[in-house]
């Protein structure tokens, strides 16, 4: 009998520890982020508000989809920057690409053929931290 309790507190304790390791997803990330002093967040933010946000808001649909965790959607990174430089020459080659176009009633994207990839950086990255922040 006492080995039963035994046995069965050894199985509680084995399953608060399970839980205890887990990573809080995402929302932790954040807190490793100190926005105010993180220059790429700034760059990226000024970026985005400039060129972007007319079109793209984070949480909800404009012209454009919500870019929030927008990088998870895009399997191969080169062809997410070459989408931002110049939309239309991967929707001519690539199957998301073109189906998300047509989605979006054929609305051409503006071209950034000037982004250089260390802003498009910032972008993403601004756009990743912003995604996982609580507001
Ligand atoms: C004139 C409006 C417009 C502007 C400005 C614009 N976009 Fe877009 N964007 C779109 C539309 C519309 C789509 C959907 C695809 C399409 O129609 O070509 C899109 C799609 C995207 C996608 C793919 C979204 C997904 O769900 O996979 C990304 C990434 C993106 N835009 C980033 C940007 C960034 C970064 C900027 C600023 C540098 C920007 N866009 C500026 C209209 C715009």
């Amino acid at each position: 009998m006492q080995m039963k309790y035994l046995f069965l507190l050894v199985v509680i304790i084995g399953l608060i520890s399970c839980a205890e390791n887990k990573q809080p997803s995402q929302s932790s990330k954040i807190k490793n982020i100190d926005i105010d002093n993180d220059a790429k967040y700034k760059a990226g933010r000024g970026l985005y508000i400039t060129n972007c946000a007319t079109c793209h808001n984070l949480r909800y649909e404009l012209a454009g989809p919500a870019l929030q965790h927008v990088e998870e959607r895009w399997k191969d990174k080169a062809l997410l920057y070459a989408f931002i430089k110049n939309s239309q020459a991967v929707i001519a080659k690539d199957a998301y690409a073109k189906d998300l176009y047509n989605r979006y009633n054929k609305v051409e994207m503006t071209q950034f053929a000037w982004l250089k990839d260390e802003e498009i950086d910032q972008l993403l990255h601004y756009i990743s931290v912003a995604s996982n922040k609580k507001d």
